[in-house]
């Protein structure tokens, strides 16, 4: 098994199946010349800070310092609360997902390690007051994730957090149930850690949204007894498949190929990422944020205004089926559908047989096998309907696979970036609502946005 990798099937993305709007050969062929330079350029800067999430997979020293915390955490506590948003948030949650199941938190302690919780990406009260009907807090270690060390959602719940925990255990104890990540600049969150002495994890130098391998999300990972070695070996398999100057075999290249020919030679700016696999939804989530907030910028590189991108959307198989596929199959046609397939579960149930009924041929399969059929009817759905659609496929959902197939959409990323001209790396649109709501928040030295926002 090792070294085997997850499989593109692109096949109803071509002209030969979906006419015009599919790629030609040539226009592939076109593209795929590009890519030596794209890898000479990227190995060339190989050692910007940005481009640091490349070598996290080979970290060593971070793995074992990760195992050798998660391991006391394990010991003294029973629950984890990630406190995060966007890319600060996300990728922890994917993880924990598709790797323990929808129902993990609900699950008794002998099925389970640690139970992981998210609270943090929202400044809604209710996730709040949620968590604490069902935590203790004696057993409970926060971890707050902020690259910034600003983001109004994590801070204001940590600090309304911080609060609830000192006045369970006093003071003097609160500061061993937090511990931070942020970058080691200047910033709110460092200094209050470091004031109150919680355990400092130093963000990667790489942007939030690249952070999936960084200790942001291999902590609650850890904690949660998933294998996080393996997550690594398997993006260093997608990494060395990105080496490859041969399209066919560079995966993530082939991809971003793809999707820029749909964007740029069809007008196709809407792409939906649907996993048919319930495990796989927040991966489609953490996905749609990472190629979305990468991709779509007002600047190009040559700093000319462009308003560039393409739109991300993440549906879920087969629940969309009954929702989103309408508009996919008879809707415009200006979308490429982009699903994640899951060969063999982990876990499979047989449907029990009910004779002499309309619905006795249900009882014939495994739900596993319905799942695939349903996963190729509607791809061909699509086809038949004109509509571009390719496969990517996991043999098993493990933390190999897993590990690969964020860093195809990841590199993907990188390549898109290449085609499209833009920083994959900074946010500015998010940016600017950020500081409207310092503004208007009364944080010192944002008086000038709060001035602006409010002629509004
Ligand atoms: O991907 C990104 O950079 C953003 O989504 C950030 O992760 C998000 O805005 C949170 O920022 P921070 O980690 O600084 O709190």
């Amino acid at each position: 098994m090792l070294n085997s990798s997850i499989k593109y099937d692109y096949g109803f993305m071509a002209a030969d199946k979906v006419g015009k709007f599919g790629f030609k050969k040539a226009e592939l062929l076109k593209l795929a010349s590009q890519l030596k330079l794209f890898n000479q350029k990227l190995k060339q800067e190989k050692d910007k800070p940005e481009l640091s999430f490349r070598k996290l997979p080979y970290d060593k020293k971070n793995l074992k310092q990760v195992l050798k915390l998660a391991k006391k955490i394990q010991g003294r506590f029973d629950n984890l609360v990630v406190v995060g948003i966007g890319g600060s948030d996300l990728g922890a949650r994917a993880i924990y997902q598709a790797l323990t199941g929808s129902f993990a938190s609900l699950l008794p302690k002998k099925w389970r390690v640690m139970k992981i919780y998210f609270c943090g990406n929202t400044t809604d009260p209710q996730p709040l007051a949620d968590l604490l009907k069902v935590i203790d807090l004696r057993k409970t270690i926060f971890y707050v994730v902020s690259k910034s060390g600003e983001t109004v959602e994590p801070l204001s719940c940590f600090l309304f957090l911080r609060k609830k925990v000192i006045s369970k255990v006093g003071y003097k104890k609160h500061q061993e149930h937090f511990i931070v990540t942020t970058e080691l600049k200047d910033n709110s969150l460092l200094e209050i850690a470091k004031k109150e002495g919680y355990k400092i994890l130093p963000h990667f130098t790489g942007s939030g949204r690249f952070s999936i391998l960084s200790v942001n999300s291999l902590l609650p990972a850890a904690c949660a007894g998933l294998d996080i070695r393996q997550l690594l070996a398997g993006a260093k398999v997608m990494d060395g498949l990105s080496k490859s100057n041969n399209y066919q075999n560079n995966l993530p290249f082939l991809f971003a190929a793809l999707q820029y020919l749909a964007y740029k030679n069809r007008k196709q700016n809407i792409s939906v990422i649907m996993p048919y696999a319930y495990s796989l939804r927040d991966f489609a989530f953490w996905a749609r944020q990472h190629l979305g907030e990468s991709l779509n910028k007002k600047y190009n590189l040559a700093k000319k205004i462009v308003n560039i991108g393409i739109s991300y959307i993440a549906a879920l198989g087969p629940t969309d089926q009954h929702s989103q596929i309408q508009l996919y199959i008879e809707g415009p046609n200006n979308k490429i559908i982009t699903f994640i397939k899951v060969e063999r579960l982990f876990f499979d149930l047989k449907i029990p047989e009910y004779r002499n009924s309309e619905i006795a041929y249900l009882g014939r399969h495994k739900f596993s096998k319905i799942l695939n059929i349903e996963q190729r009817a509607t791809a061909v759905s699509l086809m038949k309907n004109k509509r571009p659609n390719g496969t990517i496929i996991l043999p098993i959902l493990d933390e190999y696979y897993l590990g690969q197939l964020f860093f195809f959409f990841e590199l993907a990323t990188l390549y898109l970036g290449k085609f499209l001209q833009v920083n994959v790396f900074d946010q500015p649109g998010v940016e600017q609502s950020k500081r409207y709501m310092y503004g208007l928040l009364g944080k010192k030295g944002y008086e000038k946005y709060k001035n602006e926002i409010n002629k509004f």
